[in-house]
């Protein structure tokens, strides 16, 4: 087993992090503040092929391997963690769906305007009623002549304002229950019927859309059915479990950047005579941070590895999912610790950190869920 990162990822890896301390850091506090969608930065992005970093040559995409796509989540999330996740979100669930399920026409039409970045994905699984449960959704799909008429409604869209395409999840069999009759679509931005309701105030990853969509009759056209009818639950699953390795990695990120503002601080900071990094309460509290960090690294680039190679890694995703989210809120929080009443304060990036770690442990599956298919795999 290498553990070491080629020449290309290593590029990529500079490549980002110079570009996210060039572009993201000097937006970063104001965007949490005003919570407004960093369109901007997401063009620059574009123009350097972060859109399409997996994605083939044939389709647009600058055609690298998945360790590659993660190092950039990675280390964006480092910076910003809401610039991480419409990245994720963007590629592994709202562009590799069309890459891994769609038609030859559908992937000309879609992926190579995803891949550039002149479009922007999402992916919309979740309902009210239907969130870890989401093989229980309700939005109708019927097929009507050459269209399918979809109504329901989806919440927590990430992108979802700002969005051009959907992969959209909706019950086309009303016979069958759970996972089993439900339906993919690629749903375009202006269709017909569609429309975006409440924008989500969050706790964190302001920046980041979070809205409601809502189906009135929409009118999908029959030739956006993604894969076969009554088998779309499984698109949501494959392609979540490569979305999980992306999370773990922003996980990673927020964490990571909470640990060196931890360490730099107790450095400075001087109580009792000397810095509180000489403190063994404080030192330690470090020490297990950082071996924390780092076995998370771990189990992301193993995750990251396989997948790259195409062996089959939802167990690794999911633990390392679940790992990595785990650490993030807990490492977060001892950050703020070690800042003392100055973490506590936004004068220090920390408790922003630590309001944006804590989602890594609810969406693309809760912690609870991850136990729930990693518990399922071991007794079978
Ligand atoms: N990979 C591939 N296939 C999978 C799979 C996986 N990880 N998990 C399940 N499947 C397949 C099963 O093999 C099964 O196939 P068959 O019908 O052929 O047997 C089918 O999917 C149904 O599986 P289950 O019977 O296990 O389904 P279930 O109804 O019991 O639910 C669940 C399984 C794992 C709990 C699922 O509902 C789940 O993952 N819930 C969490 C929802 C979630 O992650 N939402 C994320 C929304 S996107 C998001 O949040 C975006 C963002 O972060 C920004
Ligand atoms: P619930 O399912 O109601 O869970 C509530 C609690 O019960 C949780 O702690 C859960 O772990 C626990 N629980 C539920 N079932 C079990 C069980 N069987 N065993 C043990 N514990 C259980 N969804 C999308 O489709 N697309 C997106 O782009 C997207 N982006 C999101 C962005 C944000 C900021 C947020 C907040 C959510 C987003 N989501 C998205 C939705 C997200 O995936 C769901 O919130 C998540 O899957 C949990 O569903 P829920 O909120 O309905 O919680």
């Amino acid at each position: 087993m290498q553990l070491t990162f080629t020449e290309e990822q290593e590029m990529m890896r500079k490549m980002v992090r110079d570009f996210a301390q060039a572009e993201i850091a000097p937006i970063v506090e104001k965007m949490d503040e005003t919570d407004e969608f960093p369109r901007e930065v997401i063009n620059k992005m574009a123009e350097l092929g972060l859109m399409g970093i997996p994605i083939p040559e044939q389709y647009g995409g600058v055609e690298m391997d998945f360790t590659s796509y993660i190092i950039a989540i990675h280390e964006l999330s480092k910076v910003s963690a809401t610039i991480g996740v419409i990245l994720s979100v963007h590629t592994s669930v709202g562009t590799n769906p069309i890459l891994f399920f769609g038609t030859e026409e559908q992937k000309q039409k879609y992926i190579p305007k995803l891949a550039s970045g002149e479009y922007l994905g999402a992916f919309a699984l979740t309902e009210p009623s239907a969130g870890s449960d989401a093989g229980s959704l309700v939005t109708r799909a019927v097929k009507k002549d050459d269209k399918y008429i979809l109504n329901g409604s989806k919440i927590f869209i990430t992108n979802g304002g700002e969005a051009d395409t959907y992969i959209v999840f909706a019950r086309t069999n009303p016979e069958e229950k759970g996972s089993k009759g439900v339906s993919a679509f690629i749903v375009e931005k202006d269709t017909p019927g569609m429309t975006i309701g409440k924008k989500e105030r969050k706790m964190g990853l302001n920046g980041s859309n979070t809205v409601e969509l809502i189906f009135d009759n929409a009118e999908v056209p029959v030739e956006n059915l993604l894969g076969e009818e009554n088998k779309g639950f499984k698109i949501a699953m494959a392609n979540l479990n490569a979305g999980r390795i992306g999370i773990g990695a922003q996980a990673l990120g927020i964490a990571e950047a909470a640990l060196e503002a931890a360490i730099a601080y107790a450095k400075e900071r001087e109580q009792f005579g000397k810095p509180i990094a000489r403190q063994q309460g404080v030192a330690f509290k470090l020490a297990d941070m950082a071996t924390e960090v780092e076995a998370a690294k771990l189990l992301i680039y193993r995750a990251a590895d396989l997948k790259s190679r195409g062996i089959d890694c939802a167990q690794e995703a999911s633990m390392a999912k679940l790992f990595a989210s785990t650490i993030a809120t807990k490492v977060t929080t001892e950050a703020i610790q070690v800042f003392g009443g100055y973490g506590y304060t936004k004068d220090y990036p920390v408790e922003r950190y630590f309001r944006d770690a804590k989602i890594t442990e609810i969406y693309e599956g809760t912690s609870e869920i991850q136990r729930l298919v990693l518990s399922k795999n071991i007794f079978k």
